[in-house]
Parts: structure tokens; sequence; C-alpha cells
């Protein structure tokens, strides 16, 4: 599953031409329909019946969407020699990779990530799937792209809180991973950092990613760390979702990386000056999520729902120290109550 890491649209669109793919269709979302299809294919459109755009957000990630990609795909009657190119950010790879999964037991699909997050994160490691109701994630499979390209033009037309949120999953890795990594990213100013200069930050992070992945692909053991930051993370993504006052995922996992670096003083090595410095930084980057003291029953009811669970035991990737992380680690529900606490009370 290489990756390709491309400075230019027009050397993007050379690549794609040079595997001579017979037809290819498109999956993406509205906005990236505007910002980055267009620009990628130099302004030609694509023919009708070719691309399948839809309407941009987390609640549209359903499988209600995924159908309606089915059937431009069945319409067309896409043989396994075709191709799907889904260009956009984490909710279109899992989305129209999951799609590729399905259609007539799975078609080969590339992966174009314009997003910080689906650039680092989404793009790599096989998983796709959809939302169910409030629950992230939980219709899903494993198929990874056949070709990744990154290409940081892209990020030029990302908003800016949306390149915050793809960030957290960088510092994400050099949490569980590298912590030489942690300490570059920390020093990075998010706003002002150029395309050029992000592609070797995104490398790190890929390389990071892609080597526990290999690993370990179908997330028995090791996979797992890459979960740090989301079992409360997810839940509080959801919860707030449910509420209609949805927050970006990666500000979510900040949050939930204060919280369980927070319950890794208790159950793990983790020193607590090494979770203040955590805190401290995500802090300052990403301020607060609104939660409160109302909100942590459904908080735990829904980490209690999350899928990495065995029996009636929350089980969660934490942190030895900065740049080690444990994982399936069991954490009881008065240790989440205090976490969840400490971080209103913060
Ligand atoms: N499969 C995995 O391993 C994995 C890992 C991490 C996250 N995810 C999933 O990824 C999703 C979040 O990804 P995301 O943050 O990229 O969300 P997203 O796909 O919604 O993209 C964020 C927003 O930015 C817009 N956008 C994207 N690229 C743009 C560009 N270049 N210019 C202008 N606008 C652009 C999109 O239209 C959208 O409105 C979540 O659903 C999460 O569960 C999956
Ligand atoms: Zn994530």
């Amino acid at each position: 599953m290489p990756v390709h890491y491309i400075k230019s649209f027009t050397d993007v669109n050379a690549l794609i031409q040079s595997w001579g793919i017979e037809n290819y269709y498109v999956i993406t979302d509205h906005n990236c329909e505007t910002h980055c299809v267009s620009k990628l294919l130099g302004g030609q459109k694509l023919p009708t019946g070719r691309i399948f755009s839809f309407e941009p957000g987390e609640k549209n990630k359903t499988l209600h969407t995924f159908e309606n990609g089915i059937e431009l795909l069945s319409q067309n009657n896409l043989s396994r020699k075709d191709c799907i190119l889904n260009i956009g950010g984490g909710i279109t790879t899992d989305l129209g990779g999951f799609v590729a999964a399905c259609y007539k037991r799975g078609i080969d699909f590339i992966n174009i990530p314009t997003s910080l997050l689906a650039m680092v994160d989404a793009a790599h490691g096989g998983k796709v799937g959809v939302n169910h109701k409030h629950l992230k994630n939980y219709i899903g499979s494993f198929k990874p792209a056949k070709h990744t390209i990154i290409c940081p033009e892209f990020l030029k037309t990302l908003p800016s809180d949306e390149l915050e949120s793809g960030f957290a999953e960088m510092l994400k890795h050099g949490l569980i991973a590298d912590s030489d990594y942690w300490h570059d990213l920390i020093s990075i100013d998010v706003q002002h950092t150029t395309a050029s200069n992000w592609l070797n930050y995104i490398k790190t992070s890929i390389d990071i990613k892609s080597a526990i992945v290999s690993n370990d692909p179908l997330e028995t053991g090791e996979r797992k760390i890459l979960n740090f930051g989301h079992t409360v993370g997810h839940a509080i993504e959801s919860h707030l979702l449910h509420a209609n006052t949805p927050v970006h995922h990666g500000n979510a996992v900040a949050a939930g990386m204060v919280i369980e670096a927070h319950i890794g003083i208790s159950v793990t090595d983790l020193n607590s000056q090494s979770a203040d410095a955590i805190k401290n930084h995500i802090l300052s980057t990403y301020g607060k999520i609104p939660i409160h003291r109302d909100d942590i029953d459904r908080l735990i009811e829904l980490m209690l729902a999350d899928k990495k669970n065995h029996n009636d035991n929350v089980r969660m990737s934490l942190l030895n120290d900065i740049g080690d992380c444990g994982y399936d680690i069991p954490v009881s529900e008065e240790l989440m109550r205090n976490a969840l606490l400490y971080y209103i009370d913060l």
C-alpha cells in the first residue's frame, strides 16, 4: 500500500495517469468537490455519473450515504477493474473506502486525503466504515487503499479549525511512540506552517502509524495504542454530536488525551509532570471542550459501549511515559468519573 509524497496537483494528476486505470470514479464531499477535485483536474469537470459527492459532516457518515454511493457505482455497473478515488477528509476516506470494500465484495480504491487529519491518520491503515446512530465507526471493515497520495498543497484551502483538529492526531503519534517528535511538534506554529514544511511532519506521522499497523493490521494487540485519547475522545464526540453541538474529532481526542493522561497517573508509570506538560500544551492550543458534570453518566455509558471493551470492563490505551504507550489496561468507573471531573474543573 505505497504512500506517494507529491508536491503539486499537476504531478498528482500525472501519477494517476501513469497507472493507466480504465475508469475511475470519485467519491468526495461538496466542499472537497469545490476546493480539491476541480483543482486536481485543472478545472476540468468529470463526466456526469463519475462523481459521488455528499453533504459534508460526521452526521452524514451513515449507511444512508453509503447506500447512495453504492447506487452510483451500480448504475454505472463498475467492474472489479475499475477504481475509486476518495478525494477528501477522513469522512470521505472512511466512507468511500467502505463503499469500495463492499461493492461486489471489494474493488480497488486510491486515497487522496485533503485534510491534515486524513493525511496523517484516516487515509492509512485500512479501517473503513460508517457511524451507527450515536456510535462512531460502529459498522465497518478493514480494506487498505491500493495507493495513498499525499499532497500538502490541499491544506491551503483547509479551514484553520480543521488544521488544528488534524494536528491532534500528530501530537498523539508523538505521545505514543516518539518523544522527540512530540517535542518538535509542540514548537510548531500550526497556522503558519507552509505546505512544504508540513510534508516532513506528515511523513513522520505516517511512518509511526504504518509501523504500528504493519505489526498488527487487525488490531489484536499493539495497534490499540493508536486509540490513546480515543476512548474518552469518541465518547465526547458522540455525546456532543447527539446534543447538536458537534466538536471536531481531533479536538475531542485532544481532550481525551488530557483526561486519559490523568488516568495514567493512577494506573501506569506516567508521572504527574508529564501529564501536566500534556495538559498545558493541549489546553493552550485547543482550549477546553464544553462538557459538564451532568454529562458524566452519559459519557461513561458511551465508553462502556466502546468496541474496545471486553465484558463490562473499560480497557484503555494509556501512556507509561511520553513516547511509550500500553494497551488493554482495565480502568474502573470511579477512575473515569474522577478524571472527567478533573477536566471539567480545570
Ligand atoms: N479510518 C481511520 O483509521 C480513521 C482515523 C482517524 C479518523 N478517522 C475518521 O476521520 C473523520 C474525521 O476526518 P476529518 O477531520 O478529515 O473530517 P472531514 O472529512 O469532515 O473533513 C473536515 C472538513 O474539512 C473539509 N475539507 C477537507 N479537506 C479540505 C480542503 N483541502 N479544503 C477545504 N475544505 C476541506 C471537509 O469538507 C469537511 O468539511 C472522522 O469520521 C473519524 O472517525 C478515521
Ligand atoms: Zn482519531
